[in-house]
């Protein structure tokens, strides 16, 4: 298991679910499946962590906002504060003691934390291009204040014994390995994580191919692989089933050990919505990947509302329909994960789990409207006959934006499903591109 730290280093309307029989009308690419008897193991909420979207104020949002959205990866540095500052501006102290409390946060909760150190030195979005200072070139050429700041954090790191675990990441390749290199010597055992590129690993992006070469020739791999989803909704090197596949082949072909995979930013700005939420969701589960949401907003709201899942009237915070969709997938969808599948046009999917007694299965769409169809194989494999009848329960997840209060989802009632051959098919009537279901049955 990762350890509580992780050290990043960057440089830079409402719809209805009836639910009828009529699989027939389905054509293959509208199938998103689940397989009963294929168990992949316990879940971890393993979609369940923020970029940024915490406040520096200890306990500024209630504790039950936490634990209901199953925390579990907070990254942060103190990008885009109120006067923006870092160590190249000489903020380094104050921006640290932001960063402290973003940690005991994440400790509190049992979360892992990610410290962007890019952020902590001032390259955050705010800096003046041209004449911000970067590590290791113009007037840090010798990397002389670099290493000054890596001696400074080190030193507070271990002060205020954050390092029990720490990944990182970087841009520029000497950079990288002066810093791998820095970070190995005077926190060892500590992991690595990077390169926290923009763009998913491709064959054709030399960023990827250069940072491969360069980290397998001279022995600066990092321990954990990231990267960010933030492009394009339709581009289908925009998802964990194309980069997952990919990554792993890449560092098949330079030789490197293949080892975790954590997408630092997931889900673009149109994404951020209940269907779309559990779409991420299902591809994060299938590919045993770990994921930290995207955060759209800005300034001060950067870091608060949990990147964009919460709002506030007054000093009140209140869940939004994207909040509701982590609850269930954290608090009620405990049990066995079972095998799944996407649909082939890649925009529905599913996440389903095996309890106690009950199967839930969290469908999401990337933002379509149409009929798609849910098929779940071998009802056997949970001792249920091969033929006969079930009922199904469909709640049903609403949104209203990022600032709506949305409730717990909505029972919309119990619909009978006649099925035979082992299997059980009904359709999903996606008639909005943001609001999702889950649908639930007992056995
Ligand atoms: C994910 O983990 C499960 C459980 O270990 C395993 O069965 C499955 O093959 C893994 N999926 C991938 C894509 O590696
Ligand atoms: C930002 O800087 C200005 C000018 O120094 C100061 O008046 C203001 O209080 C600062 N704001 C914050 C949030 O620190
Ligand atoms: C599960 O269902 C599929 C398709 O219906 C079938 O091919 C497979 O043999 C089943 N597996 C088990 C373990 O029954």
């Amino acid at each position: 298991m990762f350890p509580s730290l992780l050290l990043s280093l960057l440089v830079a309307t409402a719809a209805t679910a009836a639910v009828v029989d009529l699989e027939s009308r389905q054509s293959a690419s509208q199938i998103t499946t689940v397989d009963l008897s294929v168990n992949w193991g316990t879940p971890i909420r393993r979609a369940s962590g923020v970029l940024y979207g915490v406040p520096s104020t200890a306990n500024q949002i209630p504790s039950s906002f936490y634990t209901g959205m199953g925390f579990n990866y907070l990254s942060a540095g103190g990008a885009q504060f109120v006067n923006a500052t870092g160590w190249i501006y000489g903020g380094y102290t104050s921006r640290f003691q932001d960063v402290l409390s973003n940690f005991n946060t994440a400790r509190q909760f049992g979360a892992q934390f990610v410290l962007k150190m890019s952020d902590l030195w001032g390259t955050d979005g705010t800096q003046v291009a041209a004449t911000a200072v970067y590590p290791g070139v113009g007037s840090d050429a010798s990397f002389t204040e670099f290493n000054a700041y890596l001696t400074q954090l080190v030193s507070d790191l271990k002060a205020h014994g954050m390092t029990s675990n720490i990944k990182s990441m970087a841009q520029y390749l000497a950079m990288w390995s002066h810093a791998v290199n820095f970070l190995r010597t005077n926190l060892p055992g500590v992991p690595i994580m990077g390169p926290a590129f923009a763009g998913a690993p491709s064959t054709s992006n030399t960023w990827w191919t250069s940072f491969l070469a360069h980290v397998k020739a001279d022995g600066t791999a990092p321990d954990v692989y990231s990267w960010h989803h933030e492009g394009s909704s339709t581009d289908p090197t925009n998802d964990l089933q194309s980069s997952q596949p990919t990554m792993v082949s890449m560092l098949n072909s330079a030789g490197l050990a293949i080892g975790e995979f954590i997408i630092d930013e997931y889900a673009n700005a149109n994404e951020q919505n209940p269907g779309s939420t559990a779409w991420w969701i299902a591809r994060f589960e299938r590919f045993n990947m770990s994921g930290l949401r995207g955060n759209w907003l800005n300034g001060a709201n950067l870091q608060d509302f949990l990147a964009g899942i919460l709002w506030k009237s007054g000093n009140t915070y209140f869940a939004n329909g994207i909040w509701q969709v982590y609850d269930y997938y954290a608090n009620s969808m405990t049990g066995f994960r079972v095998a799944t599948t996407g649909s082939t046009d890649r925009l529905m999917d599913n996440f389903a789990v095996v309890g106690t007694n009950i199967v839930r299965i969290l469908v999401g769409g990337r933002l379509v409207t149409g009929t798609y169809s849910l098929q779940i194989k071998n009802l056997s494999a949970l001792g249920l006959p091969t033929s006969g009848t079930i009922q199904v329960q469909t709640r049903q997840f609403s949104f209203a934006g990022t600032t709506g209060q949305e409730g717990a989802p909505t029972a919309l009632g119990l619909v009978s499903h006649t099925y035979s051959g082992n299997v059980l098919s009904f359709p999903i009537f996606q008639t909005d591109t943001v609001t999702t279901w889950a649908f639930e049955f007992n056995f």
